[in-house]
């Protein structure tokens, strides 16, 4: 395989599929993957610790990445809330950069990665699904897990962490204009791995002639 770099950019809101697919593309192709999600929770993570979110940004560690706490409903509103500053952001810019153009091929997911991080990306998809198969599905995860939330207090929180996050000045989610947009709310998994793969191909392609 060329070790040249190849970025796959993928954006979207929250439980719309995009890790699964960004996992099943790096798989597929043998690129590397960073959920940049995990950026903005480990610092909403300290932050509820009492850290000051822009100095922990600018002092994260790997190590930070681990914390067990990071999946749970009050760090990600927490992470939602530290996206707002955008001294937090351009803390994690150069990390994010980096991680686009390493050898071999990356993917990234997150909220402004076709928008800021990486315009130039080979291929961009924009991932989504309606507020309420989103709710519905992360409710079913939760509930998996013992968490006894109702769906309508997650279809609150899909909302809440929708409206933050495209309404915010700094780099708002938002489709890119080159982005393939792909919506979930009635496609399998299988399908929408796909019609993602299948974009990703049809990039390679138009990339290496
Ligand atoms: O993808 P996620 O649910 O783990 O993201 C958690 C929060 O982090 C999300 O509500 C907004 C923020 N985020 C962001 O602003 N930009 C990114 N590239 C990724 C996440």
């Amino acid at each position: 395989m060329s070790s040249a770099p190849f970025t796959v950019a993928i954006d979207g809101p929250a439980a719309a599929g995009k890790g699964t697919i960004s996992r099943a593309i790096a798989a597929h192709f043998g690129f590397a993957h960073l959920d940049t999600g995990l950026l903005y929770r480990a610092v909403g993570a300290l932050a509820l610790d009492g850290a000051d979110p822009i100095e922990a940004a600018r002092a994260l560690l790997p190590e930070a990445l681990e914390d067990g706490r990071l999946r749970t409903a009050e760090v990600a509103q927490a992470a939602s809330r530290v996206a707002v500053i955008p001294e937090v952001r351009a803390a994690l810019l150069d990390f994010q950069r980096d991680f686009a153009r390493r050898p071999g091929g990356a993917v990234l997911d997150g909220r402004d990665i076709c928008t800021v991080i990486y315009p130039d990306a080979e291929a961009q998809l924009f991932v989504t699904a309606s507020a309420e198969v989103r709710a519905q599905r992360r409710w079913k995860e939760l509930s998996g897990k013992g968490d006894d939330r109702t769906l309508e207090q997650v279809l609150e929180d899909v909302r809440i962490r929708d409206a933050r996050d495209s309404e915010r000045d700094a780099a708002p989610m938002k489709p890119a204009v080159g982005a393939r947009v792909i919506d979930t709310s009635d496609m399998s998994i299988e399908e929408a791995v796909a019609a993602a793969i299948s974009h990703v191909e049809m990039c390679r392609g138009a990339t290496a002639t």
